[in-house]
């Protein structure tokens, strides 16, 4: 399947998960952030290493869409005024601005529980272990031990002259707020395809690097891209003096080491035996937007 083809299928079925139901506002500013035209790495990245493992696609899509709610209400929570405080996403304007924050803060609160739900219901073809393996490596990476810490020490660290180690401050907070997200649609795409702990070992290492390059990636492109081309509004990084890649190490160095990520991870998917032209082109496609 080519990436259109992905992106396609994940559009349909986010559609399909996602009905109104009451109290209509709710489900309306949750299918809102969901909906919006974001790129679907994560979901395209859980079929895709189903695939390459020898699975079913069929049989990881509700699980890749739940992932991708998840991410959206990472979005939609990320961006309220107590956060980042954006007032756009996805080339919108963002969850809280339309609905109100009251209402963004429950939406995201709901698709966290919505998105397990939807793996319990609808994979019907998975045995039952392996849909408790699932939905555990779910609450594992998008809880208190997961997203949640990398964005809590994202907070902790904006405006913040007392961190000890930077360095090491600055690999937890992307390895948490970004990686994890993507060892889980990785992982969740071995598991179902019935990988081997080995395999699955593989398959982290490269998801833990892949996000990590994606989130230097990201904080390059908050200085040198614009909003045309990311649909948010750039440059906040700076202003809310975050603690990011270009502001540790400047933005030659962080593209240097962003080029070096990168070669690691296509290392890693030669080496484990992981290759997939999907994964090449998510690669080269970070290459040319940062321009190395
Ligand atoms: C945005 O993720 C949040 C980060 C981890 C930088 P994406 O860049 O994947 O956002 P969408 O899904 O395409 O909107
Ligand atoms: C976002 O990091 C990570 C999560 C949403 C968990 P950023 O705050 O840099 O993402 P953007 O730039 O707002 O998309
Ligand atoms: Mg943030
Ligand atoms: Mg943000
Ligand atoms: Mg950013």
């Amino acid at each position: 399947m080519k990436m259109n083809d992905y992106v396609k299928l994940i559009d349909d079925k986010l559609n399909e998960f996602i009905q109104i139901e009451e109290p209509q506002t709710l489900f309306k500013s949750m299918k809102y952030t969901v909906t919006l035209q974001g790129k679907r790495l994560r979901p395209v990245m859980c079929l895709e290493t189903c695939k390459i493992l020898g699975g079913e696609i069929e049989d990881a899509i509700p699980a890749a869409c739940a992932i991708e709610m998840l991410h959206a209400q990472t979005l939609i929570h990320d961006d309220l005024p107590c956060m980042d405080n954006d007032d756009f996403r996805r080339g919108k304007l963002t969850n809280h601005k339309v609905f109100g924050e009251a209402i963004a803060v429950l939406a995201g609160d709901a698709l966290l529980t919505f998105a397990p739900q939807i793996i319990s219901k609808y994979s019907e073809t998975l045995s039952l272990s392996t849909k408790i393996r699932v939905l555990n490596e779910f609450f594992n990476y998008a809880g208190a031990r997961g997203v949640i810490a990398g964005q809590v020490v994202d907070i902790e660290s904006e405006n913040n002259m007392n961190i000890d180690n930077k360095e090491k401050t600055l690999e937890y907070l992307h390895l948490h707020k970004t990686s994890d997200l993507f060892q889980l649609a990785m992982r969740t795409g071995a598991i179902i395809a019935g990988a081997d702990d080995d395999k699955i070992d593989a398959v982290t290492e490269f998801a833990k690097n892949f996000g990590i390059s994606f989130q230097i990636a990201d904080d390059i492109l908050d200085e040198i891209s614009t909003f045309e081309q990311m649909g948010k509004t750039l440059g906040k990084d700076k202003i809310e003096n975050k603690l990011t890649y270009v502001s540790l190490y400047g933005l030659d160095e962080a593209k240097c080491k962003l080029f070096c990520k990168l070669q690691d991870c296509r290392a890693i998917m030669e080496k484990q035996n992981l290759y997939s032209d999907i994964f090449n082109e998510i690669i080269e496609q970070i290459y040319k937007r940062v321009g190395i």
